[in-house]
């Protein structure tokens, strides 16, 4: 009897011993690392698989000389094409030397000396998209790899990926990431196919929730694969229904931005306009070194940027659209709500918005605005202007794919 209870008891404390021995999978993501959205840069909108250590440079010279760093721009992140086709003989992934001729750390190293963070990029199948080799096996190695670089961010995706569960598949470098031991930010960039928002809060700190951008307002581009890359209001309007699933630390990511790339100023405009209003990670994509004045200012309007960065957290919401016009709102964390109205459509409008008809609700948080019983100032953030107050009806005119956004203050 007694070594029964001696056996028992010895199997218990074994499977004890075990099940914490397996907290070399150390659980959860590194907390805290993205309370507001992400702001920064990365490679691949512009520059694809072209990437190297002088455009690294280039980049980080540039974002701080032009005050992007401290509009709060922080995080260079190289996208896919940064490694060669093999493995090392250890399994190691090798930075390309016809590249990084210095090697990564030496890249890394300078836009540390830039007081930035850096940021690489893998995926979670066989071989990344542009087919580099991929992390699938290589979960802890890899991790290690990259906490030895000193890097800050990691974008996983999802090419290569036949017969693996996403949740699993990300919680498992997720995991490897906490073991290696160097916080960093992880990007989960699986599409939406998955349901992130579902699962990914405990394993990232952000999530992807469409196909790719295409720099465009409103269009879908269909590449010959059968695959389609949207315009950034159809990525809006695919997950404005998942906001509640947002938020500090956790945020639902609408993609790198197309701003300086393909479209023009007006849209550009609403496009950076609409990533401040769904609280989306803030990640550059055009080519810095022929950025335009006017690029510069859209990327840096502070106002903007503040609403995008309000520490609530919370992905705004379509109030309204009548006619090609659309309203969009998000209250901010101090009382202030944000409008932006938007022209969706391909012909001129005029907006002549009565405020006091109208009572904004935000189920999901359980905010209200009730313009009938509260008077509120309204400022102009793009011209950084007061421009009355909703006791009159707001009116502007605004040309197709234009928007204004107002900071409504009581
Ligand atoms: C996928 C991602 C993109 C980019 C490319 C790189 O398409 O969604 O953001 O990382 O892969 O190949």
């Amino acid at each position: 009897m007694k070594n029964i209870v001696l056996i028992l008891a010895l199997s218990v404390s074994f499977l004890g011993f075990s099940q914490g021995n397996t907290h070399t999978q150390a659980g959860g993501k590194f907390e805290g690392l993205a309370m507001t959205p992400p702001m920064g840069w990365n490679s691949w909108n512009t520059f694809g698989t072209s990437i190297d250590e002088k455009l690294v440079k280039e980049t980080a010279d540039i974002m701080v000389s032009s005050g992007m760093a401290a509009a709060g721009y922080n995080y260079i992140v190289l996208d896919d094409g940064w490694m060669t086709r093999e493995r090392d003989a250890n399994g190691d992934l090798i930075p390309d030397p016809a590249k990084f001729p210095n090697g990564m750390k030496a890249v890394i190293d300078y836009v540390h000396s830039k007081g930035l963070k850096f940021g690489l990029y893998n995926c979670a199948g066989t071989q990344t998209c542009a087919g580099y080799p991929g992390t699938r096996g290589y979960e802890y190695q890899d991790a290690r790899f990259y906490a030895r670089l000193g890097i800050d961010f990691l974008k996983y995706d999802w090419c290569n990926t036949q017969g693996i569960t996403a949740k699993e598949a990300y919680t498992t470098m997720s995991n490897a990431i906490k073991t290696a031991g160097r916080p960093m930010v992880f990007s989960l960039c699986e599409w939406g196919d998955n349901q992130p928002w579902e699962w990914g809060k405990p394993v990232g700190n952000l999530w992807r929730i469409s196909g790719d951008i295409y720099p465009c307002f409103d269009c879908e581009f269909k590449h010959p694969e059968n695959w389609s890359s949207w315009g950034f209001m159809k990525i809006v309007e695919m997950r404005k229904d998942i906001r509640k699933y947002s938020g500090p630390d956790h945020w639902n990511d609408f993609d790198m931005m197309e701003v300086g790339n393909e479209m023009n100023d007006t849209e550009d405009k609403s496009h950076f306009a609409m990533w401040c209003m769904m609280a989306s990670p803030l990640v550059a994509g055009n080519d810095f070194r022929k950025m335009s004045k006017e690029t510069l200012a859209i990327l840096t309007n502070k106002e903007l940027i503040a609403v995008n960065q309000d520490k609530l957290g919370i992905q705004g919401f379509k109030y309204g659209a009548e006619d090609g016009l659309e309203v969009w709102v998000k209250p901010l964390s101090d009382g202030n709500w944000v409008v932006t109205f938007l022209n969706r459509s391909e012909v001129p409008k005029k907006v002549n918005f009565d405020w006091k008809k109208h009572n904004i609700k935000d189920a999901d948080f359980g905010y209200e605005a009730d313009f009938s019983k509260t008077v509120f100032k309204l400022k102009d953030l793009w011209k950084n202007k007061e421009t009355g107050s909703t006791k009159k009806n707001f009116v502007a005119d605004l040309a197709p794919h234009d928007s204004v956004t107002l900071r409504l203050i009581p």
